[in-house]
């Protein structure tokens, strides 16, 4: 399946349980000091969750654009090294505004990834919340355990501590605890040596997370207590690109269709080819994460400058030149000649990359 499709398929499913299918916001954050970025699906709604507002509807679900660069949630320095993390990603989500909680939350996303999606069971992991006995001293989330209990066998059930297992957006905001599916696509004899379960969460790259179910029930304010939330809610983030690379059937989300364009674009400007040479295939893996951060930060109207946002995104471009004058011998600006290929590929589902492609070059 394309990425195109499996984007579609995703959107399509929830409009079929009664979401209203939104654009991603924006990735550049105008009215939250508390983020510098969109860092998860759900920051856009995160005055919903607080009661501080009324979404258009109760059910809603989008693909949302992301950056993982500051903060608590900052993926940067793995991004290039290993072949699952980015800069910017893609986040397939759904969200009930206090509306359908754990039961249907879980039971659709079963039913996406095993009946729609088609992907094999036995590949599934799920983890739910073991508890804290710290200052929060929150109990185990036996409720998720009931009801993954009906879809999976209680072996492929995991109990994971906060670190995994209680979402916070940031040092403050709404949290809960979650439940995160993982694929474990290693090969058969892979499997046979080492047991799926002892790898989950353990930074493997072909046994990892792609998608992590929020059940949103607290608040956590600025002096570090938690407070219930007016409602419960539900908070879902599926990884696009890992996603794509397990229904793709390959090992890395650079070899994808979301990434593959790129870098053979890559490959004709500096003349060189991925997958020949380790330090030459992560400047090759930076290069093709970083354009997409710089370019989708520029179209939603955050330039590089030297300070603030800004600073992130110059810091970005700067590590994707610093590799490419480096590891790949290009002495003079090319990362601008990729916002072609970019924007062919993604402008239909992200019109702002066509519509704003001159000031990204
Ligand atoms: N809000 C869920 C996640 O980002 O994992």
């Amino acid at each position: 399946m394309k990425s195109q499709e499996i984007r579609a398929t995703f959107l399509e499913f929830f409009k079929s349980k009664q979401h209203l299918i939104v654009p991603s916001a924006s990735m550049v954050t105008k009215d939250d000091p508390t983020l510098l970025f969109v860092n998860s699906g759900m920051a856009p709604f995160k005055e919903y969750f607080l009661g501080n507002g009324t979404p258009k509807k109760s059910r809603i679900a989008d693909t949302q654009k992301c950056l993982r660069v500051s903060g608590k949630h900052n993926d940067l320095e793995e991004v290039g090294y290993d072949t699952y993390h980015h800069t910017l990603f893609e986040m397939l989500g759904n969200w009930s505004f206090g509306d359908y909680f754990k039961k249907e939350a879980i039971a659709w996303a079963w039913e996406l990834l095993t009946e729609v999606y088609k992907i094999d069971k036995d590949i599934l992991y799920v983890t739910v919340f073991e508890g804290s006995n710290d200052d929060d001293n929150l109990e185990m989330d036996t409720e998720a355990y009931d009801i993954w209990k009906q879809y999976i066998a209680e072996d492929r059930i995991l109990k994971g501590n906060k670190k995994d297992n209680f979402w916070e957006m940031g040092d403050q905001g709404p949290c809960g605890p979650c439940s995160e599916i993982h694929v474990d696509i290693r090969t058969p004899e892979e499997k046979a040596k080492v047991d799926g379960k002892t790898l989950v969460n353990e930074d493997h790259p072909q046994v990892v997370e792609i998608w992590n179910l929020v059940f949103m029930q607290y608040n956590r304010k600025a002096n570090g207590t938690l407070e219930n939330l007016p409602n419960k809610h539900i908070d879902t983030g599926m990884g696009f690109e890992r996603l794509c690379m397990v229904l793709q059937d390959v090992k890395s989300n650079y070899d994808t269709d979301v990434f593959t364009p790129i870098i053979r674009e890559i490959e004709t400007i500096t003349n060189t080819k991925y997958r020949v040479e380790e330090k030459q295939d992560i400047a090759i893996r930076v290069i093709s994460d970083h354009v997409r951060a710089v370019a989708f930060s520029i179209a939603d109207g955050q330039l590089p400058s030297n300070t603030g946002a800004g600073y992130v995104i110059r810091r970005i471009l700067r590590r994707a030149v610093r590799y490419g004058f480096t590891f790949l011998d290009k002495k003079e600006p090319f990362i601008f000649r990729l916002v072609d290929i970019l924007s062919k590929k993604m402008g239909q589902a992200f019109p702002e990359l066509k519509a704003q492609k001159q000031l990204i070059e």
